[in-house]
């Protein structure tokens, strides 16, 4: 969860370290730090509670000596509250050696006891599993006299996950880093080398960037990069090209990240089906590594995420079963591998996640690969970890996310579940050419679509500004309605700190209406008339009952749809389309609503409290 950056080069480090902090704030922001040696070989650092500004502010105030080796972090606390003296870097060594982490240490309490009784002088200056592996490299180096030795020796002995980088006085111009199940990546750079979390740590410097495995360690200079396995021997690692630049990730006059990337939806969408529709099909060469048998032969598919994501694969379940006849689950990833799912070689696991590195998807992925599933990753980020693990990628291209609300990556991720579960069906024949090509038309429109959406969202802002003193709002939607009600709460829960529920609305009488009282806020998702199965005449009818009780029904509805508009408070209107397609235009009234109201109650809508952006703990 926290966000981490290296470097050693020939500019000032403190800069390069506070930009890469400055883009990586999204990962964790309860404090943050930097260590620089600096160029008569001294070790300074610097740590603040609080947002990355207060470290910065506190940088002006006083003055850092600079140098060209540097670490930083921005962290999102696991082990200790967020203070000054649980903020990273930690020190071993005595104050020669900094080292900052993300991740956690699993066996910390076993180590820090061995470390006492081994030395039982040891001053902790903190309550964090961090300030143990700090210590302990420290003692290491003073024993090898060579940091990535060092580091190696300790790695070995760490339980759980981490990525760490340590830079040590006596080594100037190197910093070496570790991970295990948990990010790191290293940016390739003239004179310079970079490590980060993620490639936003130092786009703005470089777009050549290359993974690291996992169980990897890295030692970079200004002129050379060494990656090893655990054992010290070397390895190769690949190397890749950014495709996004730096100003993708900067808010660009936006009032938030949030809203500038609500603003890109429509792109997110148009970009991730760029190239892959080619005359009518669906052209995924990315999956060729599957091989046609294999998605011919696969019995069953299974879809894990977390979050909105978890959301976006019940869109894609519905879409699936519907187009290419396969059965499909959908799992919260972290519930999936604690309750001995059966799978095989004829299951296809298929995670959705933006941002690469949610630990709980990669342990999901991990344990469908263990168990003989076949695995495919939709994935947002570049050279991050489930891809990796996945035995093929489906890249969205909805270009960086910073906010820590999921929005474009959203959509994203469903029009990239939409071209599989149509690839599918095209390679199982359960579908003919041209109903593909129809369905792929539905998915082209919905970028312009979107795009009416997003010019006509004055009452929703409206409404978000009558509604900041509003306790609680429930979501109702059925079919693909559904998952979107659960996102639009969920939303409104992470942004604008309201409690709020997503129902399916045939649900409503089994329990949920109980909770209906006079002036209750209730979003209804309507299908649209036109709709089989008279879903719009159901969802209508629930619109009627939980009325009677008193509520205020804000419907988001087709364009003249009569039927609801004698019974609704406020309509929001969304262009014409299909049912399964109709959710991409439903979402983002429900997007623009969580963030209005925010901003409204004053709230920072792209960093709310608690939460990260990328979620690498378990
Ligand atoms: O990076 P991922 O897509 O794997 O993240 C999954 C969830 O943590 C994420 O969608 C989260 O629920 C969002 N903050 C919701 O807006």
């Amino acid at each position: 969860m926290c966000g981490i950056v290296g470097y050693v080069g020939s500019n000032q480090s403190v800069e390069v370290l506070l930009g890469g902090l400055r883009r990586l704030e999204y990962r964790g922001y309860d404090s943050a730090g930097i260590a620089v040696i600096d160029p008569d070989g001294e070790l300074h650092t610097r740590k603040r509670a609080g947002k990355l500004q207060v470290l910065v502010d506190d940088l002006e105030a006083l003055t850092l000596a600079n140098g060209s080796t540097g670490i930083g972090h921005t962290r999102w606390a696991t082990h200790g509250g967020p203070n000054d003296q649980n903020a990273h870097p930690h020190l071993g060594d005595n104050g020669k050696l900094a080292l900052i982490h993300n991740g956690i240490i699993e066996n910390f309490a076993e180590l820090k006891a061995e470390l006492v009784a081994e030395h039982p002088d040891t001053v902790f200056t903190s309550e964090t599993d961090t300030e143990v592996a700090a210590l302990l490299v420290g003692l290491e180096y003073q024993k090898t006299g060579d940091l990535s030795k060092a580091l190696l020796n300790v790695v070995a002995r760490l339980h759980g996950a981490f990525t760490l980088l340590v830079l040590h006085k006596d080594q100037p111009g190197v910093v070496v880093g570790a991970r295990r199940n948990s990010p790191l990546v290293i940016g390739l750079g003239d004179g310079e080398n970079f490590l980060g979390s993620d490639v936003a740590a130092f786009v703005e410097h470089t777009h050549r960037a290359m993974e690291i495995g996992q169980d990897q360690v890295v030692t970079i200079r200004s002129d050379s990069v060494t990656v090893t396995d655990f054992f010290g021997e070397p390895v190769d690692a690949r190397e890749f090209e950014i495709e996004w630049d730096a100003s993708a990730a900067e808010k660009g006059g936006w009032s938030s990240f949030m809203a500038k990337e609500i603003s890109e939806e429509p792109a997110a969408i148009a970009n991730t089906l760029i190239g892959r529709i080619v005359d009518g099909a669906v052209k995924l060469p990315e999956l060729d590594v599957l091989g046609p048998d294999i998605l011919r032969d696969i019995n069953r598919v299974v879809v894990v995420g977390c979050g909105t994501a978890a959301y976006s694969a019940m869109l894609g379940k519905y879409a699936i079963e519907k187009w290419a006849k396969v059965p499909v689950d959908v799992e919260l990833s972290h519930e999936f591998r604690y309750r001995d799912p059966v799978i095989d070689r004829n299951t296809l696991v298929v995670s959705i996640s933006q941002s690469g590195e949610t630990m709980d998807t990669l342990m999901a992925v991990k344990y469908a690969s263990e168990h003989g599933a076949r695995t495919l990753s939709i994935c947002n980020t570049q050279g991050s970890t489930i891809p990796r693990e996945s035995d093929a990628v489906l890249y969205t291209h909805a270009g960086p996310e910073v906010a820590v609300a999921s929005t474009k990556a959203f959509v994203a991720q469903v029009a990239a579940i939409y071209l599989f579960g149509l690839h599918l069906a095209s390679i199982r024949g359960t579908l003919e050419p041209g109903e593909i090509a129809d369905l792929l038309g539905e998915l082209s429109a919905l970028p312009a679509q979107l795009d009416v959406v997003l010019e006509e969202q004055d009452a929703i802002k409206q409404l978000a500004g009558w509604m900041t003193d509003t306790r609680s709002v429930i979501f109702l939607g059925r079919h693909a309605g559904y998952p979107i009600a659960l996102e639009g709460a969920l939303k409104l829960k992470e942004v604008a700190y309201i409690h709020s529920e997503g129902f399916a609305a045939g649900e409503l009488k089994h329990g949920p209406i109980a909770l209906i009282e006079p002036g209750q806020p209730v979003f209804v998702i309507v299908p649209s008339p036109r709709a089989k199965d008279s879903l719009h005449k159901k969802v209508v009818s629930n619109i009627q009952e939980i009325r009677a009780r008193g509520a205020r029904i804000l419907a988001i509805a087709e364009q003249g749809d009569a039927a609801v508009l004698p019974f609704a408070d406020v309509v929001i209107p969304i262009p014409l389309a299909s049912t399964l397609f109709e959710p991409i235009l439903a979402v983002a009234p429900l997007h623009i609503f969580a963030m209005e109201l925010a901003a409204a109650k004053g709230l920072d809508v792209d960093q709310p409290r608690n939460l990260a952006k990328s979620v690498t703990v378990e």
